[in-house]
Formats: structure tokens, sequence, C-alpha cells
């Protein structure tokens, strides 16, 4: 993994535990197949279903997804950059790269503007901050809501990481105050 293009680098913003790891082994943020698998088993797909893995990486999502779907993946070290693509799909899933922050909502209104029916996302639990209330109005104003939240976890990884699921339906499981702090 090159963080020579300045667009995705753990450097640039936190200084978490997992940013320290990356700097002496970039293959740790890559999702095992293993895991990857076991979070695709939980996705209902459709024949012809258009998906799109938004960031191959090693390909643990891409390589395993459905024979019956048609599968897309873009990559930024592969020239194919998810934000400068416009391909419309009915599902949209990956471990995306969720830091910084500003890139990960980027990746969410790309995949909120080019998505028909489901997203997922593999993101830190502590990265459930990017959802704040006034980005959780802009999911709302497009229809989109938070409908489940799948705990998972990997050594290689600090602390928990979450399955999002993110649909057109709005099931009540996240509710936000707008108002000011108290
Ligand atoms: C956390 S890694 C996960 C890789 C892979 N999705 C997986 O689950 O193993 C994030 C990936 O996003 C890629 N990436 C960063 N910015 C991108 C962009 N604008 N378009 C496509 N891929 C990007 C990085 O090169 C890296 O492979």
């Amino acid at each position: 993994m090159s963080n020579d293009n300045h667009i995705w680098n753990y450097e640039s913003n936190e200084n978490d535990a997992l940013a320290k790891q990356v700097e002496k082994d970039a293959d740790i943020c890559f999702t095992t197949f293993e895991m990857a698998k076991h979070l695709i088993g939980r996705i209902t797909f459709k024949d012809g279903d258009r998906v799109m893995n938004t960031s191959f990486g090693k390909g643990a999502f891409y390589n395993q997804l459905p024979n019956n779907t048609k599968n897309y993946y873009c990559e930024i070290n592969e020239g194919k950059d998810y934000l400068e693509q416009d391909q419309m799909v009915d599902i949209t899933l990956d471990n995306p790269p969720f830091v910084p922050r500003k890139l990960f909502w980027s990746f969410m209104q790309k995949a909120m503007d080019t998505t028909t029916r489901e997203i997922y996302w593999l993101i830190n639990i502590g990265a459930l901050n990017v959802f704040t209330p006034k980005r959780l109005n802009e999911m709302k104003d497009k229809n989109w809501f938070i409908n489940g939240l799948y705990i998972v976890a990997d050594k290689r990884w600090y602390g928990r990481y979450v399955w999002v699921k993110i649909t057109k339906e709005n099931n009540g499981l996240i509710e936000w105050k707008n108002g000011k702090p108290f």
C-alpha cells in the first residue's frame, strides 16, 4: 500500500494505535478473507444484483462475491478512484478508508448517490463518530438510514469493528437530537 498519493493517508489525521501499526505493516488494514466471507454471508443478494466493492485492497470482499451478481470494484492503487466514477449499483459494500473521516464521508456520499438498495461498511467502532446529527440529517434527506450494527473483532485490529447496514427503510434503530448540546 502506498501513501504517496496523499488521498488515503493514515498519518494525515488520526493519531490512533491502528495508524501506528499501519506505518509498520500496511497490510494490516486489509480485511481477512475469513471475516469478509462471514460478512458477505449476512447479505441477501438477488439474482443479477449489481454490487460495488469500493476498494479492492487484496480482494477479500470482491473475490468472494456471489457469481450470480454483476460485480464491480474500485481501488485507488490501480487507478480506479471510487469517488471519480458513477456506476449505479444495487448494493455497495466494503471495509473502506474510514480515516480521515472526511474521506469516509465522501465514500458515503458517493454510495448514497449511486446505490439503489443497501450499503454496508466495515468500520472501527470509534469511526461511528462520523455519523454526526448533521450527517444523519443529510442521510435522512436522501432517504438512507442505519438499519443494523453487527459487531466483529479481528485480533490484529484495536477495538471492535462494526458492519454497518444502511438501507432505505427507517426502522428507528438510530435516533438523534438535532438541537444544541446539553
Ligand atoms: C482499509 S483498506 C481496505 C481494503 C479492502 N477493502 C479490504 O477490505 O481489505 C482501504 C482501501 O481503500 C483504498 N482507497 C483509498 N482511497 C480510495 C479511493 N478514492 N478509491 C478507491 N480506493 C481507495 C486504499 O488503497 C485501500 O486499499
